[in-house]
């Protein structure tokens, strides 16, 4: 089995969503000896965001790319065979502004590509990165009603289209309301982990 850890937390150590994520892959490894776990830490090792610069790299045919150009779009090959060798990916997902972090959706930038992570299709879109199972911890400083949460349809959204449809969202409310709420949290949190077959 092979596992992805993505960090996008600003936080480092202090981060809770990674630390609900490293648990999520402490047990998977746990549960399968031998799994092999690759991370991509998008604070400490950012990607690049999707500028003018890099569209153009990616819509000019690959004979015609400048090094310049050809370097931009390899950054993007790398985080595509990254994720499409993974048969899990366990995501750390800090709320920022009602969102996730823009490393987070730089990732996402990078690994949707026509043709290759999805198509279009006569009946609609088609995500080509299938058979693997996503979890993401998500961390947030208050407390959403699973109908007004900002954040968690926008990503499970993106992991649909690219054909990551199984997915498992692991929730570290009340990270910001004090020390009894976020407790609380956190521990509403783990008990999310242990239950997780
Ligand atoms: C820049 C920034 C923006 C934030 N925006 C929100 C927000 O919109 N809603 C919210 O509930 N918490 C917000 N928070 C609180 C974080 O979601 C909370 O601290 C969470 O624990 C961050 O995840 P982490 O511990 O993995 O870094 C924000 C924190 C930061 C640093």
């Amino acid at each position: 089995m092979n596992i992805l850890q993505i960090t996008s937390s600003l936080r480092g150590a202090e981060s809770e969503s990674t630390r609900v994520a490293a648990s999520i892959v402490a047990k998977l490894v746990a549960a399968n000896p031998g799994a092999l776990v690759s991370t991509r830490d998008l604070a400490r090792d950012p990607h690049p965001v999707l500028d003018e610069a890099a569209l153009g790299a990616l819509f000019t045919p690959a004979d015609s790319r400048t090094p310049e150009q050809a370097a931009r779009v390899a950054l993007d090959d790398a985080l595509i065979a990254q994720v499409q060798a993974a048969d899990v990916v366990v995501i750390g997902a800090p709320m920022y502004n009602f969102g996730i972090p823009v490393q987070l959706k730089s990732w996402f930038d990078a690994i949707a590509r026509a043709g290759v992570t999805f198509r279009y299709t006569e009946t609609g879109p088609e995500g080509l990165l299938k058979n693997k199972k996503v979890f993401v911890a998500t961390a947030r400083g208050g407390i959403y009603p699973v109908e007004a949460d900002p954040q968690v349809p926008f990503v499970r959204m993106l992991l649909n289209f690219l054909g990551m449809t199984d997915h498992t969202f692991v929730y570290s409310a009340a990270q910001a309301m004090g020390p009894e709420a976020s407790a609380n949290g956190r521990a509403e949190a783990d008990a999310t982990v242990a239950a997780l077959a």
